[in-house]
């Protein structure tokens, strides 16, 4: 496999990218929901904190994906795919961009402005800058749209991995297997396209 992009498939820095982010931003919408759930104990905060450094590594993730994007560039849309599906598929993958850095940001911004007395640790190892002083109201925004950001980007996974699946088992072309290695192609459906 080829480490950049060609016009026919993803190469593995972009394919580790995108399935490394898949496990993390799973991992943090779960632990996200769940941790403000647990009983006040010093388990809660080492939880929180870790929401935190896996939250900007995300961010930083994102930001080093789309360098490399540029770099990089994308293969071109499977041969077939209609024009609609191609723009679909651009605001798609645009939108998760956005939301992505969005709700990094949020919590980013809402643990700076709520001025809780814990610094912003990445994983213990280095001291991150806090984004603004104490504001409850900033503090009250930032929250209510990290709160709301992740029901966006939960519909905007959902809706792009079933895309993904339906290209897979229906279409059945090569947009998830040059996604995920060690997929083969579907090839065509026994029976009915051969
Ligand atoms: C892509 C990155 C992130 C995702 C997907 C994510 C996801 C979530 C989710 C789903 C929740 C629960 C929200 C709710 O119950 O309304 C949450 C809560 C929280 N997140 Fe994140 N998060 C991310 C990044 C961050 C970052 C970078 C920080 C801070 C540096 C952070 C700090 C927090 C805090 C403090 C809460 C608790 C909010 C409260 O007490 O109401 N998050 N996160
Ligand atoms: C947290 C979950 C996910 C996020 C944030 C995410 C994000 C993205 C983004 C931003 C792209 C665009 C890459 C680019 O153009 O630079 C992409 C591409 C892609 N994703 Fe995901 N993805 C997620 C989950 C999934 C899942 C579960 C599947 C499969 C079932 C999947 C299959 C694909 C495929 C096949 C492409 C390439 C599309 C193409 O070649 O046009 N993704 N993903």
């Amino acid at each position: 496999m080829p480490i950049r992009n060609t016009t026919e498939r993803w190469g593995w820095v972009s394919i580790g990218f995108h399935w490394l982010t898949v496990v993390l931003v799973l991992g943090l919408l779960v632990v996200g929901l769940v941790m403000q759930e647990l009983p006040t104990s010093r388990t809660k905060m080492d939880v929180y904190a870790l929401h935190k450094s896996i939250g900007l590594t995300v961010m930083a993730l994102t930001l080093l994906r789309l360098g490399w994007r540029l770099v990089a560039g994308t293969p071109e849309p499977v041969p077939g795919t209609p024009r609609w599906q191609v723009l679909a598929a651009q605001a798609a993958h645009g939108a998760l961009y956005v939301v992505l850095l969005a709700m990094a940001l949020s919590g980013w911004l809402y643990h700076s402005a709520s001025g809780i007395p814990v610094k912003l640790m990445w994983f213990g190892l280095f001291e991150v800058p806090e984004l603004s002083g104490r504001d409850e109201g900033v503090a009250d925004f930032a929250v209510a749209a990290h709160g709301w950001l992740w029901v966006v980007l939960l519909a905007l996974v959902l809706v792009h991995a079933g895309a993904a699946l339906k290209h897979h088992y229906f279409n059945r072309d090569a947009t998830l297997a040059r996604m995920l290695p060690g997929l083969p192609p579907p090839g065509p459906r026994p029976g009915k396209d051969s």
